[in-house]
């Protein structure tokens, strides 16, 4: 949770310890009243009134004297901080409404803001208990509501995606990838806006988005690196910029890095091009060789990306290394590339991670300049070429392993006449030819939308394997849209 930290650790005597623990009690019944009589009362009933007062007192004393005030649900227990709320008999009721609330609402942590204003809690107070009414069925529309009201001092984290993956079906979560991913293009553009026009940036938005990525990829990473395949040629900054996160953070686990420094890392890569807001449009999609005086504006962008970043006035949600990853995410490990260094200080770990996710996404992608992009096999050669000059190459083979001898998207001809798109990678090693297909024709070549199959798998009495890739095929020869498939999947 992204509150300022309590400053010291206060050491608290018996009777202290008495009263702090009364006053938590205290808004955990008042905050459960006021969820009850807002769904019953209009918010200017003296009813209403009478519970969202002292609550609001009540965060405002611990905030002052905690630092923050955060609710929690966690291991089938409420905490308020650090301390669990203790249930009786008495208020076991309240516990299991509360409980009830925030599992249907996908919320781990309600977190409130030392500016929070009496108006502010009673807009979220009405928005948790009319949720229903209001059809708000998950998390994201629950943040997006919050956001229409201009609710910015109170924030709320998503359940843990342990609990709520148990709780989603497979389309589900395949919607939910598909929504996250529309959803941060959309804040992108909205960012990008909002900097032109020099206004605040909502980073508690973006840090909101990030982590649901990070939920989405724990439930199928697969899915997400699909999502990939989509590609925006026009609006090139933006799926590039949204494409490059979701690479980066299935890189980032795959590195072992822990979850809130993966959230770090999404942030840095969801800004890394935030440079190019100064780069004229002609310029960024200019068809043919770009001239000496263009090429200075392109190169540029890392500087001018990095003075955006540090010239923001609240950096209290943004990841500081961001501002490294903006600056040398076109240095390359030899310490060439733009902009150049004098010194040849060690690049930072998330500068490589972008490097080779920024460079993956461009190659494979169409651009307005240049009507052919390469496939993901043809990227990683290409790539593997300049090991160690461009790329640090225990990273590269890395991402090379996560991504697939046939990446997840790719076109597939198999030894049964039939032709597929890879959905899934399969994790073992000794598999890593034998991916996930699903078949789009006969062994006739008629289209037809067929099954999933795993290659891994064997025929009972023969003992041989039953389909194996004989080749990549061109998915704009064989008129195959990859994104079409990775958006169908997700609807319904
Ligand atoms: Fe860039
Ligand atoms: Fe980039």
């Amino acid at each position: 949770m992204s509150q300022p930290e309590q400053k010291t650790k206060v050491q608290y005597t018996k009777e202290e310890k008495k009263t702090l623990s009364k006053t938590i009690e205290e808004v955990f019944i008042r905050f459960t009243s006021s969820l009850k009589t807002a769904q019953i009362f209009e918010p200017n009933n003296i009813a209403f009134q009478q519970q969202i007062k002292p609550l609001f007192f009540l965060i405002q004393s611990l905030l002052k004297n905690l630092g923050k005030a955060i609710l929690q649900f966690r291991g089938n227990a409420l905490f308020f901080n650090t301390i669990r709320i203790r249930i009786d008999f008495h208020s076991y009721q309240r516990f299991k409404f509360l409980v009830g609330e925030f599992k249907e609402k996908e919320i781990e942590a309600i977190g409130f803001d030392p500016d929070l204003t009496a108006e502010e809690l009673t807009r979220f107070i009405v928005i948790f208990a009319q949720s229903k009414q209001k059809k708000l069925k998950d998390f994201e529309d629950f943040i997006g509501a919050m956001e229409s009201q201009g609710i910015s001092n109170i924030f709320i984290e998503k359940l843990n995606p342990y609990d709520l993956s148990t709780r989603m079906t497979p389309e589900e979560i395949k919607r939910s990838c598909k929504k996250v991913f529309l959803k941060s293009i959309v804040h992108l553009q909205e960012v990008m806006e909002r900097e032109k026009k020099h206004e605040k940036i909502h980073f508690k938005t973006t840090r909101r988005l990030i982590q649901s990525i990070i939920n989405m990829i724990s439930f199928d990473e697969s899915f997400m690196l699909g999502m990939t395949n989509i590609k925006n040629f026009e609006e090139y900054t933006l799926n590039h910029s949204i494409n490059v996160t979701i690479l980066a953070l299935c890189f980032g686990r795959r590195l072992g890095i822990e979850k809130s420094e993966l959230l770090e890392l999404g942030m840095s890569a969801f800004f890394h091009d935030i440079g190019k807001l100064d780069v004229p449009i002609e310029v960024l999609n200019k068809k043919g060789k770009l001239d000496d005086e263009e090429w200075k504006l392109m190169q540029n962008h890392p500087i001018d990306g990095l003075t955006k970043l540090v010239l923001l006035q609240d950096l209290s949600y943004f990841p500081v290394r961001a501002l490294s990853v903006a600056y040398e995410h076109h240095i390359w490990a030899d310490h060439s590339g733009y902009p150049k260094t004098w010194k040849k200080k060690e690049l930072n770990f998330f500068s490589k991670i972008a490097k080779i996710c920024d460079v993956f996404d461009a190659i494979t992608t169409k651009r307005v300049y240049r009507d052919f992009s390469f496939t993901r096999e043809q990227a990683l050669s290409m790539m593997f070429e300049k090991v160690g000059e461009e790329y640090d190459p225990l990273l590269l083979k890395v991402f090379a392993n996560m991504i697939g001898q046939f990446p997840v998207g790719t076109l597939v001809a198999l030894n049964t006449g039939e032709v597929g798109i890879v959905v899934e990678t399969n994790p073992e090693e000794v598999y890593l030819l034998r991916p996930k297909v699903k078949l789009i024709t006969d062994n006739e070549k008629n289209k037809i939308d067929g099954e999933i199959v795993d290659l891994a798998e064997k025929d009972a009495e023969s003992g041989q394997f039953k389909r194996t890739i004989v080749n990549t095929l061109n998915p704009e020869k064989y008129d195959v849209n990859i994104p079409d498939y990775f958006l169908a999947q997700a609807t319904g």
